[in-house]
């Protein structure tokens, strides 16, 4: 129902919201909701409505709304200290604090933290760190960055370069020219449907053989890729995938930046995704769960190996060349070591494996057997429905028909459920907080089950 009052008005009339349809919205002819408060996994609006939010915000609350414990160490910081910048050697307990939380939890190669705002120049900041790492290494044609098709990596020049969805790109004039995109891993998507998992991962390993042979691995610096592919469909990599690109990164001596903007942090049930994969980073992105979004910052943490080049690099040239005013801001900084801790206390990670399995297999019963769910997966508190029109032949549905935002939208007005109609394809993303319990995953599968009906038979 839309409403006709002040705030609405003011909304339409001055509010340029991100991935919003601009004139729709200006014109009054879509819904907006202005939210007013949150506790667990569930968010209020103005008018009281009450929602079970699916997808934790945008897959970033991740320890649940309304945590007093973050929101007490947001305020003790901002009444002590709002702000002090981080160059030339400057920090605060916090800033430092957190710093050796991240390297305490991460992988055992990484050597230092990076603090940015969001998971967009987190990833900028990357590309910047693997081309001054080669020009200080005698490299300097060695620049391009291998991504996904179906990626998400942000939605700057750059960034939106590196993600690998249609949308992204579109009259922006991106791609890039530095970035060039390989096939995503996606097994349901694969063109021949009779190819086993391991045939197409070795067809995928070919692709990226056969991309760095064209470009010559002399011009490629990096690969990045998430270590379950996100926005793009939220998509578990076929077994054995991240071992075989791998070992082409190594061969070529191309870096491996890992997106963990999603998955850092205990989304797939342990705390990074580069664990559950056994993937060895040099550089890892994280965002989101750092802070479960009490606040914004991100940070890259580079590995021993790019470490020593950057090290070699200030000696040789001078203080490094880049950093943000708000770079390890206190507030947000003050929220992550509160965030960490709170995860820690409550096992909150244990809890996202076990009740994101739960989740998965009790959607994959409800509704497996669907004539038009051609596929049910995901890992840790991470789940996907996708659909299809005819599942024997896997034809898709003419995406005009917007079956995916279909199904969201009648999970919202049915039973007030929040899940996401990913942008490329009909597959309804979930991601709920890590604190979803049994009673609510059972909750979310009911109302799932029941929207698919509605708009499916
Ligand atoms: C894997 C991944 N990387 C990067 C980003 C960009 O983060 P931000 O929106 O904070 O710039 C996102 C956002 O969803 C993401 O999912």
């Amino acid at each position: 129902m839309l409403k006709n009052d002040q705030l609405d008005q003011w909304d339409r009339e001055n509010f340029f919201h991100p991935s919003t349809h601009l004139a729709q919205h200006a014109r009054g002819e879509s819904p907006n909701r202005v939210i007013r408060t949150a506790s667990g996994v569930h968010i209020e609006d103005r008018d009281g409505i009450r929602l079970l939010d699916a997808f934790a915000g945008l897959y970033c609350v991740n320890v649940g709304y309304g945590r007093q414990e973050i929101a007490e160490a947001i305020a003790a910081q901002a009444k002590e200290l709002a702000y002090y910048h981080a160059y030339v050697g400057h920090g605060t307990e916090a800033s430092i604090t957190l710093a050796k939380m991240i390297l305490d939890r991460a992988p055992a190669n990484m050597s230092k933290v990076y603090f940015g705002l969001g998971g967009s120049d987190a990833n900028e900041t990357n590309v910047k760190l693997v081309w001054y790492y080669n020009n200080i290494l005698g490299r300097p044609e060695k620049k391009k960055i291998i991504s996904r098709w179906r990626g998400y990596h942000g939605s700057g020049l750059m960034t939106g370069s590196l993600t690998g969805l249609e949308l992204f790109h579109k009259k922006f004039d991106l791609p890039l020219a530095q970035v060039i995109h390989t096939e995503a891993p996606y097994y349901y998507r694969r063109k021949d449907l009779a190819q086993s998992e391991a045939a197409f991962v070795a067809h995928c390993v070919a692709e990226l053989e056969a991309l760095i042979e064209r470009e010559g691995a002399d011009t490629i610096a990096a690969f990045i890729g998430e270590p379950v592919l996100g926005t793009g469909g939220i998509v578990p990599p076929p077994a054995g995938y991240w071992e075989a690109i791998q070992k082409v990164l190594k061969k070529h001596d191309i870096l491996l930046i890992v997106d963990e903007v999603v998955t850092g942090f205990g989304r797939l049930g342990t705390m990074f995704g580069s664990d559950h994969y056994g993937i060895e980073a040099d550089i890892i992105t994280i965002a989101k769960g750092l802070t479960s979004a009490y606040a914004p910052l991100s940070g890259s943490i580079v590995s021993d190996r790019v470490w020593k080049v950057l090290e070699q690099g200030t000696d040789e040239y001078g203080a490094i060349g880049h950093g943000w005013t708000y770079s390890a801001h206190p507030i947000g900084a003050a929220a992550g070591v509160a965030n960490l801790k709170l995860i820690d206390d409550l096992g909150l990670v244990k809890n996202a494996g076990e009740v994101g399995a739960y989740l998965k297999a009790q959607m994959s019963e409800a509704l497996s057997d669907h004539p038009h769910v051609g596929d049910v997966r995901g890992e840790g508190m991470l789940c996907a429905v996708e659909f299809v029109e005819d599942k024997d032949s896997r034809r898709f549905f003419d995406p005009a028909k917007k079956i995916g935002p279909q199904v969201s939208s009648a999970l919202l007005a049915q039973d007030k459920v929040i899940a996401r109609a990913m942008p490329q394809g009909d597959i309804l993303g979930f991601a709920p907080p890590f604190c979803l319990s049994k009673a609510e995953a059972d909750q979310v599968v009911a109302a799932t089950a029941r929207a698919v009906k509605t708009v499916l038979g």
